[in-house]
């Protein structure tokens, strides 16, 4: 049987509680006790807590400590922490993987270990290998971080017909070479043209900067007098409020709606790419006529640079880090199940259009935006070199360590998936 160990349950590919072979679930939804200690500017979280429970519990002790996680509060931690895990400070922070100072584990003998136990290669492998080829891991001591008492908020959304295409053009490498506190992303979306029915793509910039309206106009009029940023655009808030604006929350509303563990239920599948240089115009024109194809597509270009080009390859098993420009998400999402066909090849077309735009040899994609395309095994009962179709992409020359790690401490392959590190003892 397989072992499926499921956190906040939500894997893009759904490998934590769906298989083609006989499973158990390890549900750690129960394990979710947080513990801040703002003192040592530290915090002890289970695996089952949800990001917006640790950004809840954080935000209740100081209001100067933040957390570098994902934008979604539902998504849970097991799978965050153990892929990695990005949100809005990345650039001024890193990962939330980078973050982990120590971890306790299940091991395949049952026994609980921590960082000193499990030694420092298997310590190194959870934060950013997948966590779910070497064990359970039960909870995670992290660092938090400073944030500013007052951040500041805005999004400008401009479609192609009022200058999106040159604006986005820019944007590519400006992003990256921002000051490390400014983190503006990009969004696109299909909306309405005109009152006639015509669509267009819109694309909205989407950013947080931590300091004060003041220096984030200067800033941008400097930087990106395109964008005709003013200071009626912003709004300044504490860091915790913006994780409610960046889900689209009223920001002074409740902070408990961070505590809501309801995922959302709806189709839907996604596939991410890296840019090292950037796209010409005439392929990002390329993009937007493939969305206009589309119902309810949805791209984000995420910048990297900053803190996220301040560590090394193979300082986690995460190994996107300096030169890769930006990460786009794409996704595609429908209604109902009879639509899927058509959807799954609506979103690989797209995918395959942008081979010529995107890192190459490997292509890398995310680990935390698994995409079972890219190549799986049945029972994950991959060789190293199938292993390798999938853990070159999401782990680059870091995956040869985790197969090592894997070798040594699950060499008969009991913790395994579809897309799991392979183990060599027997090959
Ligand atoms: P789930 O429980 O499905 O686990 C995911 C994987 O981790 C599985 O392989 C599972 O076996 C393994 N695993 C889980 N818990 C484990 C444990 N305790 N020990 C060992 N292995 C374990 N990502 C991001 O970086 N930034 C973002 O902003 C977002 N936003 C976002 C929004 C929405 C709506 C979704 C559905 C997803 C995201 N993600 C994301 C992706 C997210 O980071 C990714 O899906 C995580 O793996 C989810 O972790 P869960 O614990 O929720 O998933």
């Amino acid at each position: 049987m397989q072992i499926k160990i499921r956190s906040g349950g939500h894997d893009y590919d759904g490998l934590s509680y769906l298989s083609d072979v006989p499973f158990v679930i390890i549900d750690l939804n129960n394990l979710r006790s947080i513990t801040v200690d703002v003192q040592n500017e530290t915090a002890w979280i289970q695996s089952g807590a949800t990001i917006g429970e640790v950004y809840y519990n954080v935000a209740a002790k100081s209001r100067t400590l933040g957390f570098p996680a994902g934008v979604c509060p539902t998504v849970g931690v097991g799978g965050h922490f153990s892929g990695g895990g990005y949100g809005t400070l990345l650039r001024s922070y890193g990962l939330a993987a980078d973050q982990v100072i120590d971890a306790r584990i299940v091991n395949v003998d049952g026994k609980v270990l921590d960082k000193d136990s499990m030694g420092e290669d298997l310590f190194w492998a959870i934060r950013g290998g997948s966590g779910a080829s070497f064990g359970v891991v039960l909870s995670w001591k992290v660092k938090l971080v400073p944030v500013p008492p007052t951040v500041t908020v805005f999004t400008i959304a401009k479609t192609l017909q009022q200058g999106a295409t040159e604006l986005v053009h820019k944007w590519q490498d400006l992003a990256y070479n921002l000051p490390k506190e400014l983190f503006i992303r990009v969004i696109f979306d299909v909306v309405n043209a005109n009152d006639n029915g015509d669509k267009t793509v819109q694309a909205a910039f989407n950013s947080i900067y931590l300091g004060s309206v003041e220096n984030l106009v200067s800033l941008m009029n400097a930087r990106f007098p395109e964008l005709g940023l003013e200071s009626k655009d912003c709004t300044e808030m504490s860091w915790v409020q913006s994780t409610l604006y960046f889900n689209g929350f009223p920001v002074n509303g409740p902070l408990e709606i961070l505590l809501d563990r309801t995922q959302a239920k709806r189709f839907y599948k996604a596939k991410s790419d890296y840019v090292k240089v950037p796209i010409p115009t005439v392929g990002l024109e390329g993009i937007w006529k493939r969305l206009l194809e589309e119902d309810q597509p949805v791209v984000i270009f995420s910048p990297y640079g900053g803190k996220m080009s301040e560590i090394s390859e193979s300082a986690t098993p995460f190994p996107h880090r300096e030169g890769n420009l930006y990460k786009i998400q794409y996704l595609a999402y429908w209604e109902g199940l009879e639509e899927t066909e058509k959807q799954l090849s609506w979103i690989r077309k797209l995918y395959r259009y942008m081979a010529p735009f995107v890192s190459k040899n490997p292509r890398q994609a995310y680990l935390n935006y698994r995409d079972v395309d890219i190549g799986q095994s049945k029972n994950g009962t991959a060789t190293y070199l199938q292993g390798k179709v999938w853990g070159g992409k999401y782990f680059k020359n870091n995956y040869d360590s985790l197969v090592h790690v894997k070798t040594k401490v699950d060499p008969e392959n009991f913790f395994r998936n579809e897309q799991s590190i392979p183990s060599v003892a027997n090959a």
